[in-house]
């Protein structure tokens, strides 16, 4: 193998192996939601991970492009924020490139894109923020059936128990006698 072939071969390794790397970091970036159905007038967290890179600046966008007109939200390593067309107050993004939707309503309902700069590379991810259609005080049963259920046998077998021990105790005695 002449010099110049083996030259080429370690470059075409090189680009193989950066290229995995690429691709794995891909896979790793996310955005999680919490909590995933929010109910009205919850706070929700668009909990963006995996960018393995600190950023130059995150952006967050109302639909599934990254088009000016669907900017919500960026926020620039320097702590500047920008306000996009897509800005509502609830809208506060944290200084990790996550997104804090406080008071949901269903209007905040959609696509969400996420997309954070980082110094050499952009990593982009789009979610669907789906409310939940019940409210934040719908009263929920304080014991289920299960856990009633339960308590019920628990009393039952103290009881049976005590009685055994009585039982066991007299005859005892009548024993001892
Ligand atoms: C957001 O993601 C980070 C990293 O995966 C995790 O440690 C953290 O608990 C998450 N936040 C919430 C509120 O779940
Ligand atoms: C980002 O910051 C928020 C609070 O500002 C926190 O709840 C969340 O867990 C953080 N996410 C990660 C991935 O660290
Ligand atoms: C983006 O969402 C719109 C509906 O809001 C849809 O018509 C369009 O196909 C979507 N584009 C992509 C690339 O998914
Ligand atoms: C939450 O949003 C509702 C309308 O969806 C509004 O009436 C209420 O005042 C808001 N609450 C806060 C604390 O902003
Ligand atoms: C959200 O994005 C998906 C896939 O890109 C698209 O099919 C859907 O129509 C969008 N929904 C809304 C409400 O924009």
């Amino acid at each position: 193998m002449t010099s110049r072939a083996l030259l080429r071969c370690t470059g075409l390794c090189v680009l193989a192996v950066s290229l995995s790397v690429v691709m794995a970091s891909d896979k790793n970036f996310k955005v999680d939601i919490y909590p995933p159905n929010p109910k009205q007038g919850q706070t929700v967290l668009l909990n963006v991970t995996g960018a393995e890179e600190s950023f130059r600046y995150a952006e967050w966008y109302k639909g599934n492009t990254t088009s000016a007109a669907n900017q919500i939200v960026g926020y620039n390593n320097d702590g500047s924020i920008n306000k996009g067309d897509r800005y509502f107050p609830e809208a506060e993004i944290q200084s990790n490139g996550s997104l804090v939707i406080k008071n949901f309503t269903k209007e905040f309902e959609g696509n969400y894109t996420s997309s954070i700069q980082g110094f050499t590379r952009l990593w982009q991810v789009t979610v669907f923020l789906k409310g939940d259609d019940g409210k934040v005080d719908d009263p929920k049963p304080v014991l289920s059936g299960g856990a009633i259920a339960g308590i019920c046998i628990a009393v039952i077998s103290v009881a049976v128990a005590a009685i055994a021990g009585i039982i066991y105790s007299v005859k005892h005695k009548d024993s001892g006698k």
